[in-house]
């Protein structure tokens, strides 16, 4: 690895629209929560440190939502990082409940979009959330009246910007009828390339593509992966970082920790530039990670 200064300015930056700009790697702030997403992480005053130190290091852009504790994660956020450096971008989702350890409920209804955003605002101690994006479709809710809704709540300003997550192409042309769509969140890393053709729509349109579980939660290996490592005196991971950066200009990985110590590696991979042929090399091989 490059001696270069540990900062995810490295990265270079993407545009969210509006004026807003951050440095191309981001931060997942997910597993800052119990177990199985759930409740208060164990060790609070690493949570909180983990956090001011990935804005020390020019994170600009942290993903939560408010399912991730629930509600811990955005209370977590206010509490390590408020008043906000100027330029930190704070992006949140709603519609996607989490009623125990490990389960997931859909409620992306009009007058629960309108309470969530209500919710996040609150604990995120803001005005305004830069970016809040509908977690997942709700399949009993008309996906056009979630995104009229979003929309609705970026007219009253509560919202800067609306994003998507876990959309196929179809959800985001639906979308963009009703409302700019500045991101969109899919599962995806080097070697889970479902959402390729999504990744291409955003970068034709100009969204932004954030992928979720970049590091396959930290399973992300392979025999070319090792290697390429090696080779450049760097881990896996930031192989894997780095070959998401490599992939599109719209890509703004949010790798997620709650160690500092993984948090600087993986920060460490917006200074690791892979060759053209070594890009090509992993791009040839989709192995699996596992699943979440
Ligand atoms: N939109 C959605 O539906 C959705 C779904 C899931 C996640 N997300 C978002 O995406 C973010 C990232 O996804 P993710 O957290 O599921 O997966 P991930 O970033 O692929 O992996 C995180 C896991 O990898 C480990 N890790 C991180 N850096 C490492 C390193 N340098 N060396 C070794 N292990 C490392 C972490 O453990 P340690 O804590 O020990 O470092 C953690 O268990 C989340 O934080 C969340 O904001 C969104």
């Amino acid at each position: 690895m490059s001696e270069k200064k540990l900062s995810a300015s490295q990265s270079g930056n993407v545009s969210l629209g509006q004026g807003l700009s951050v440095n191309r790697l981001g931060y997942g702030a997910m597993r800052l929560t119990g177990e199985g997403i759930w409740g208060p992480p164990k060790d609070r005053k690493g949570a909180l440190a983990v956090l001011r130190r990935a804005v020390e290091l020019d994170v600009q852009f942290i993903d939560t939502a408010d399912s991730y504790g629930p509600h811990v994660n955005e209370d977590l956020i206010a509490e390590a990082l408020y008043p906000y450096p100027p330029g930190l971008v704070i992006a949140t989702k709603g519609g996607w409940n989490r009623p125990g350890p490990n389960q997931w409920t859909h409620d992306a209804t009009p007058p629960h979009l309108r309470q969530a955003v209500e919710g996040s605002l609150k604990r995120l101690r803001l005005d305004r959330i830069d970016v809040y994006q509908l977690h997942t479709p709700d399949p009993v809710v008309s996906f056009d009246a979630s995104v009229e809704t979003l929309a609705k709540l970026r007219d009253e300003g509560k919202i800067r910007s609306v994003g998507l997550s876990n959309v196929t192409q179809e959800h985001i042309e639906r979308a963009r009828k009703i409302v700019p769509i500045v991101s969109v969140q899919n599962r995806y890393s080097f070697a889970d390339r479902e959402w390729d053709y999504v990744v291409e729509y955003c970068y034709r349109n100009s969204i932004v593509f954030i992928p979720w579980f970049p590091l396959g939660a930290g399973r992300v290996a392979g025999d070319v992966l090792q290697h390429i490592a090696k080779t450049h005196n760097a881990t896996p991971m930031q192989v894997a970082i780095a070959w998401l950066l490599w992939r599109s200009p719209i890509m703004l990985p949010i790798p997620g920790t709650s160690s500092i110590e993984h948090l600087e590696q993986n920060v460490g991979a917006a200074s690791l530039h892979l060759s053209e042929d070594e890009c090509q090399k992993l791009s040839g091989v989709p192995e699996l990670v596992g699943s979440r």
